[in-house]
């Protein structure tokens, strides 16, 4: 069995599509889900789930024992970031190396860095005025939207949508792409 553990700060409406996916596999599992806030929707779904949760901050992931004490126990295979909104230690990068992943909801490297997630990204596209837009889940280095690119699909922007309407579009495109990515990142071991 191949374990999985997810981090995300928000709705976890991601989260929770890869949680529903894994739910009946017999190969990939769901071990650990992971948030920096207290009051993020993914905790929920975690408890619907029936999956261990942890909360923690910044100062946290960079203690010496951190990764020891919370993850190792865990034998984490992939760690998922998805919209996971703290900057990943080069520590935690060192001890899974091309083992952590992220969505971002772009086609980077346009629209990706410091400060530009969730709506900011959509706004940034429209105002751009470009075509199109779409996503794009890479491996985690120690910057921002920086690391090697696994899979971009891209969908259209219409010139009347809305940054809402193009959010829309492309969450859609993430509920179906991540688990399947994840999926085949780890079976192809
Ligand atoms: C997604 O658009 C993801 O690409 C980004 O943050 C958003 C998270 O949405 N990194 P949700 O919390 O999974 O609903």
């Amino acid at each position: 069995m191949k374990k999985i553990a997810i981090f995300a700060s928000g709705h976890g409406s991601n989260a929770r599509k890869i949680c529903e996916y894994f739910s009946f596999s017999p190969h990939i599992q769901v071990v650990l889900i992971g948030t920096n806030k207290p009051d993020a929707g993914v905790l929920i779904h975690a408890r619907d789930f029936n999956i261990p949760a942890i909360t923690f901050g910044k100062k946290n992931m960079l203690e010496k024992n951190f990764i020891e004490e919370n993850l190792l126990p865990y034998e984490i295979d992939l760690i998922v970031l998805a919209g996971f909104l703290l900057l990943i230690p080069p520590s935690w990068i060192q001890h899974y190396p091309q083992r952590i992943i992220n969505i971002h909801p772009a086609l980077l490297p346009k629209f990706g860095g410091k400060g530009l997630f969730g709506s900011h990204v959509h706004n940034a596209v429209k105002a751009s005025g470009d075509a199109e837009t779409g996503i794009t889940i890479h491996y985690v280095n120690a910057h921002y939207d920086d690391g090697e690119h696994i899979l971009q699909v891209k969908c259209p922007v219409f010139p009347n949508d809305t940054p809402e309407q193009i959010a829309s579009r492309v969450l859609k495109l993430e509920h179906f792409y991540f688990p399947r990515t994840i999926e085949k990142i780890l079976l192809a071991e």
